[in-house]
């Protein structure tokens, strides 16, 4: 026995050293949990979703935005808010990024903010925020109740020199697209839920009219394009007009799978939208999410919350901003 132990000491010393290697690294990761405010702030997430139910009956597409504000933030490095920072003289601002085009109502965060202030200042942070606010919203729209974590903190910084590193553009290959989603854990079958939140909200012409002129593009529904014609009838759409198509022309304000429906008769409006359909790895999954609306809803909600759990910051990386559009003085 005494032989056998000896013999197994070093690699067993080993097997311990690397166990808490592994265990060290996974709660590193981990400072997010269910409810982290309760004690801290117990109405936290009671206060958020008041003021995304609130704003929600006052400008119904508030809801739309608080989806899309979470993917652009969490895409890019983490979780962190990073996203909401105005530019101003030390600072640039991630909202001037091409990709970050059409994003609105960030007023609205700050009504939000507020209301946290009122209650408890200094504790609630605007990351968790764009997270809580996203998984609200969806529930406004008819979408799923997705169990999101909290204790997020907020950036120091903008990274608008890194945006387009992280975040897809409308036009990039599917390849391209599964591999920056993967690098944030999101498998092919989560991207393909992922992009289902493309059933609200809408598009501007700028991001379609490549596709319309001058020859229409050959994966287009005919009907389907002859309707986008009247929605943006120039070539060059003056970026400051709102000329814009909805993302799904049915019901643009509805939570549902109609999204995977509309691609599968050619009328997406994105080119990453209709590769989902022609790209033989992706297309399973757009079936399958056709079909079933409760499968789609349980894999966009596994896959939102992987998304939501990017990188978040630990205490010492980051602060608790007092107003989420600039950092802390
Ligand atoms: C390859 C990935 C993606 C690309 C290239 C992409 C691109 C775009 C573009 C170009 C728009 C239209 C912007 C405009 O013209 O106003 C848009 C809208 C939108 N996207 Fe995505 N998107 C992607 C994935 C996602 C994901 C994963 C989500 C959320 C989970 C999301 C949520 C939204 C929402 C809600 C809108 C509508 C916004 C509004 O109406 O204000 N997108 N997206
Ligand atoms: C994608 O669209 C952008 C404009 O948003 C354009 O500058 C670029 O050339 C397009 N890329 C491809 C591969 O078509
Ligand atoms: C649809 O998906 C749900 C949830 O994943 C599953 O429980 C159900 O069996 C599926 N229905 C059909 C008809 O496949």
């Amino acid at each position: 026995m005494a032989t056998k132990t000896q013999h197994f000491g070093p690699s067993s010393t080993f097997i311990t050293l690397f166990l808490v290697l592994l265990l060290h690294i996974h709660y590193a990761k981990s400072d997010l949990k269910l409810n982290y405010y309760s004690e801290s702030c117990p109405r936290a997430e009671e206060i958020i979703k008041e003021q995304v139910n609130k704003l929600y009956h006052k400008h119904g597409n508030t809801a739309v935005s608080w989806i899309r504000n979470l993917f652009h933030d969490c895409m890019v490095k983490s979780c962190d808010a990073s996203i909401l920072l105005d530019k101003t003289k030390e600072q640039t601002s991630e909202k001037t990024s091409q990709r970050n085009f059409g994003m609105r109502n960030f007023k609205y965060i700050e009504t939000i903010k507020e209301a946290l202030e009122n209650e408890c200042p200094n504790i609630v942070s605007c990351a968790d925020i764009v997270a809580l606010s996203a998984r609200d919203g969806i529930v406004m729209l008819g979408g799923p109740q997705i169990e999101i974590k909290t204790g997020r903190w907020d950036s120091k910084d903008s990274y608008l020199a890194e945006v387009e590193s992280f975040l897809p553009n409308h036009n990039d290959s599917m390849s391209l697209v599964l591999s920056r989603f993967n690098s944030v854990g999101v498998d092919t079958q989560g991207t393909v839920a992922l992009l289902g939140a493309h059933t609200v909200g809408r598009v501007h012409c700028v991001n379609i009219v490549h596709r319309l002129y001058p020859t229409v593009d050959p994966t287009l529904d005919p009907d389907f394009a002859n309707y986008l014609k009247t929605r943006c009838p120039s070539p060059q759409p003056d970026p400051k007009a709102v000329e814009y198509a909805r993302n799904d022309h049915i019901n643009p304000m509805v939570w549902d799978n109609l999204y995977y429906k509309n691609i599968m008769s050619n009328k997406g409006l994105l080119i990453v939208d209709q590769q989902l359909v022609s790209d033989p790895t992706t297309y399973p999954f757009v079936e399958k999410f056709a079909a079933n609306n409760s499968y789609f809803n349980d894999q966009f909600a596994k896959s939102l919350i992987i998304l939501s759990e990017n990188n978040p910051l630990s205490g010492d990386q980051g602060e608790i901003r007092k107003v989420c559009r600039h950092v802390n003085k």
